[in-house]
């Protein structure tokens, strides 16, 4: 009778750990999914919560990447919680630590600049919240501190802004004064453009980087910023390298108040191929636009169900890009999607 009792207990205690477990891994918190709700494709098909720490609101690209975001969040079924930075570090810290205590299934976070996120990100790999960089990296030896980097390779758009400046003026003798309008100070975008154009024009003596500043990646400061560079060095420029198509856009505004010609008498150069950039182009005010896609919405969403469904996925997924130039501009401006 004794036996028969413990033997029930037994029984019961096993069937409520049962339970307990199966409550546990069906919640999703904290990475975890329940085989038996994998779609078959190996992903889960869990409704997940979804933290999305943005940058801010500065640029075409930017509004462009928030509504892909939240659209492939939204069309996958998962919930979105959404934080605009104002392009201030401080604001994003804030988001990541409130994602943290409402223990979001998982973080997406697209870095203002480059440093100073260890503390906050170590944070949320106590809690066992996997983090997804989105568009802009992270300088941190600890890569353990986030799952994948989705994003363009930056680098490389600036060797690609070079190297078309090269093509184009093989045939000018003398001096090419270039002035550079730097995206927001200790961001990604703005150190690799800068790096990758310099790597290429450094083999060319006659190109020369008379200016250079920050516009904040916006059309208003880039406005700004080369009314002061044409104040001083006006009769003397000959391109515009500009790290965003918003601050070019902002630019040539300044460069024909000034009374000169964008895209004649002083070439522009601009990255990420919004529909402004095409605009611009179209009208002959604009040379060319390095592509930055904005559009990863849905490869993001992949990724995080892939991992929160235990597949492997590489530490770093490359957007596919190209390059356009004011001759394509007509014909392309009326498919552009961003
Ligand atoms: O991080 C991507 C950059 O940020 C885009 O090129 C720029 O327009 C944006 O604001």
């Amino acid at each position: 009778m004794k036996r028969l009792f413990k033997g029930k207990k037994i029984l019961l205690l096993m069937m409520s750990l049962v339970f307990l477990l199966s409550a546990c891994s069906s919640s999703g918190t904290g990475g975890q999914t329940d085989s038996s709700s994998s779609n078959g494709a190996g992903k889960s098909s869990d409704k997940l919560v979804i933290g999305f720490s943005q940058v801010g609101a500065e640029s075409e690209w930017r509004t462009a990447n928030t509504k892909s975001m939240q659209n492939a969040i939204k069309d996958a079924g998962h919930e979105l919680k959404f934080s605009d930075a104002q392009q201030k570090q401080e604001n994003q810290i804030k988001a990541l630590r409130s994602f943290i205590a409402q223990k979001v299934d998982a973080i997406v976070f697209s870095p203002v600049v480059e440093t100073g996120f260890e503390t906050v990100l170590q944070e949320a790999k106590d809690a066992k919240i996997p983090v997804f960089l989105a568009d802009r990296a992270v300088d941190i030896k600890d890569d353990s501190l986030w799952v994948t980097f989705l994003g363009s390779d930056f680098i490389e758009e600036g060797r690609k802004a070079a190297n078309w400046l090269v093509e184009e003026t093989a045939d000018t003798e003398g001096d090419v004064n270039i002035v550079e309008l730097q995206g927001t100070v200790g961001s990604a975008p703005a150190i690799d453009r800068k790096e990758g154009f310099e790597e290429v024009i450094k083999d060319h003596p006659n190109m020369k980087i008379i200016k250079s500043q920050t516009g904040d990646f916006t059309r208003a400061k880039g406005k700004e910023v080369m009314e002061a560079f044409l104040k001083s060095d006006g009769e003397n420029i000959d391109v515009l390298y500009s790290h965003n198509d918003d601050m070019a856009i902002g630019a040539i505004q300044a460069i024909e108040e000034y009374g000169l010609k964008p895209g004649k008498d002083i070439k522009i150069i601009g990255v990420d191929a919004v529909r402004g950039a095409f605009e611009a182009m179209a009208a002959g005010k604009m040379n060319v636009t390095v592509e930055c896609n904005p559009l990863f919405g849905p490869q993001m969403v992949d990724l995080i169900e892939a991992h929160l469904a235990g597949e492997e996925i590489p530490k770093r997924v490359a957007v596919e890009e190209s390059m356009y130039t004011m001759d394509q501009a007509e014909e392309l401006l009326p498919t552009r999607e961003y």
